[in-house]
Order: structure tokens, then C-alpha cells, then sequence
């Protein structure tokens, strides 16, 4: 007997959602180029309609990140229904607007986790990625969130000026008491694409990050969850063109995207059931244009730099 792959479901077992585009900041580095409104986002109606079929079609766990979570207007009464639903929440966020009381509301609605955005062990070396950034609130922001019992974690994602500090800032993770560090390389995608010159770590550099990593991993086993994922957006790719995620990826306009690197669009939630776009989702991933875009993408990186200019499959 086959073993179940994703196209034996009849919906995807996760929902990675970008919710807005607002975002405070203006990292050098994001993938989503966040920072401005698009156009057309889903209003609350659409919102949840997209909640509803979630809940119909029994998706377990929903991951919400954006732009800037906190800065959608409907953030708590969306994580509210889903709590109501017994779905798990993970929210990805840069931490600057938790504050004491939102920190006790994240903790009554038992999110599963809580990823806050660290790319620095200092504050210096954090604002010169995440322009108008303030290091001291995201630290500031675990303290809150562990204090109030909430499962935090800590993300980081490695440059040419941070790479140096991962060392420091897992032993910073751990003296705040955080469920878990989590990092890999960078992805060649948004504003990380266009800043690639200046942005990307050398082979020396990652040489004696993932040492770092793994001699971390060891010191902290049973302590704390130090954890890396050690392949580059391309090998993913690669892995995703014979293994696709059972998931889909949603836009702050609910469009949703085949996978981050490739700049298809293979569903429309504004036009169309949760239903049809896991259909398109599936067939897409046979599609020959598909396949050889992903190809092409694979020969040359550099194509990577397209992965936002979204069109149809
Ligand atoms: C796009 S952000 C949005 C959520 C929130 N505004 C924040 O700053 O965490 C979601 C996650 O993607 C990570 N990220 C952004 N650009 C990336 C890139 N080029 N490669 C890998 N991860 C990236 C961020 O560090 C963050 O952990």
C-alpha cells in the first residue's frame, strides 16, 4: 500500500496566514517586504468566512504572522474564535506592542506558541537589521509573556552583522527562560533578495554558526529546545518539488500562494472555498509551468528575486 501523501487530504493540516502587511518596521531582510498596506485586504466579513471554513474543514493549527499581527485591527477577536475552537495558535510577531495586558490575553487564550523575532544579541546589532526596531521592547516582551506562563520562543534569522552573536543571544534566550530557540539561514527572498550583497553570511560564516548551533544543542539538551533548520530555500524547494507541504500560505488579500520562493498564486479566498483553492493547491504542484519555473529557480537563484511579484499559476 501507498503511504497518505497530501493529495489523499482533503484539506491542508496547517494554515500559515499573513494576516496584514502594516508593519512598524523595516528589515532589511523580510521576506514580505511588509511595511505598507496592499490593497484589497480581507475585511472582516472575509476574515471570517475563512475562519468558519477552518473550523468546518477541521484544520488543526493556524500560524499567524504578517506584516505586524499586533497591528491588525481584528487580531484579538480572530485569535479569540480560534481559540473557541480548540485551534492551536502560533503568532509570529516582532513583540513591540506586548505590553502587560495584551500579554495576560495571549496567555487566557492558550496560544501554542508565542515567536518572537530577536536577530541580535544586542540592541545595536538587532536595530541595524530592523530599521525603527527596539531590541529592548522585544526583550521585554518574553519577560512579559513568560511571567504570564506563555510558551515563548525566540527567532532568529542569521546576516553578515548578526551571525556572530547567535552564541550570546541562545544564552540570553535561556537566562529569560524561553521554551526554545529557532533559526536557520535566510531566505533569498523580498527585501533579503534585493539586500542579498550586503545581507548574505559567508560559507565561513555559516561553517561556525551551525558549530555554534550544535554545540549549543548539546549544552542546552533538556534545558532548552535549541533548534535549527540547516538547509538554504533552494534545497527546500527542491525537497517540496517531490514532498509538497500539506499547508497553505495565505496573503493579507486572500490570495494564497503555492509556497514563499516561487511567485505563483494558486487560489483566491475573496472567489473561491478553502476547498477549491487545497484542490488548486495539489493540481498546481503537477503543473508542468510549475515545475519548470521551480526548475529554473533551482539552476539560478537569482530568480528568487521574483518570488513577490505574485501571478497565477
Ligand atoms: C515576516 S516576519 C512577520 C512577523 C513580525 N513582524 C516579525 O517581525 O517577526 C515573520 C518571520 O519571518 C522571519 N523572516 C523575515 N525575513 C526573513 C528571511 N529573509 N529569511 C528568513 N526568515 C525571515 C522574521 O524574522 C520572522 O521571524
Amino acid at each position: 500500500m501507498n503511504p497518505i501523501t497530501f493529495e489523499d487530504l482533503q484539506a491542508p493540516l496547517f494554515v500559515a496566514w499573513q494576516i496584514n502587511s502594516a508593519c512598524n518596521l523595516e528589515c532589511l531582510h523580510c521576506c514580505e517586504e511588509a511595511g505598507h498596506r496592499i490593497p484589497g485586504e480581507l475585511n472582516k466579513q472575509e476574515v471570517f468566512h475563512f475562519l468558519q471554513q477552518i473550523v468546518e474543514l477541521n484544520i488543526p493549527y493556524v500560524a499567524i504572522s504578517g506584516g505586524e499581527p499586533f497591528l491588525h485591527p481584528h487580531f484579538f477577536t480572530i485569535c479569540e474564535f480560534l481559540s473557541k475552537h480548540n485551534i492551536s495558535i502560533k503568532v509570529e510577531t516582532n513583540g513591540e506592542f506586548i505590553d502587560e495586558e495584551k500579554a495576560k490575553k495571549i496567555a487566557q487564550l492558550r496560544f501554542r506558541s508565542v515567536q518572537i523575532s530577536l536577530d541580535g544579541a544586542t540592541a545595536s546589532t538587532h536595530e541595524r537589521l530592523r530599521l525603527r526596531g527596539d531590541w529592548n521592547k522585544a526583550v521585554s516582551a518574553c519577560r512579559l509573556l513568560i511571567k504570564k506562563g506563555v510558551n515563548t520562543e525566540i527567532v532568529f534569522v542569521p546576516t553578515k552583522f548578526n551571525i556572530q552573536e547567535i552564541g550570546q543571544l541562545i544564552d540570553l534566550a535561556y537566562s529569560l527562560g524561553v521554551y526554545g530557540i529557532y533559526t536557520g539561514k535566510i531566505m533569498r527572498i523580498g527585501r533579503a533578495a534585493k539586500n542579498w550583497d550586503i545581507l548574505c553570511p559567508s560559507e565561513k560564516d555559516y561553517e561556525s554558526f551551525f558549530k555554534t548551533l550544535n554545540d549549543k544543542v548539546d549544552y542546552y539538551d533538556g534545558k532548552m529546545k535549541v533548534y535549527y533548520y540547516p538547509y538554504d530555500v533552494i534545497e527546500e524547494l527542491k525537497y517540496r518539488l517531490k514532498f509538497p507541504a500539506a499547508s497553505l500560505l495565505v496573503l493579507p488579500n486572500g490570495k494564497v500562494k503555492l509556497i514563499g520562493p516561487l511567485p505563483f498564486i494558486c487560489g483566491d479566498l475573496k472567489k473561491q472555498s478553502l476547498t477549491e483553492v487545497w484542490q488548486n493547491y495539489k493540481r498546481a504542484w503537477r503543473n508542468p509551468k510549475v515545475i519548470e519555473f521551480a526548475q529554473r529557480v533551482i539552476a539560478n537563484p537569482k530568480l528568487l528575486a521574483e518570488s513577490n511579484r505574485w501571478r497565477k499559476v
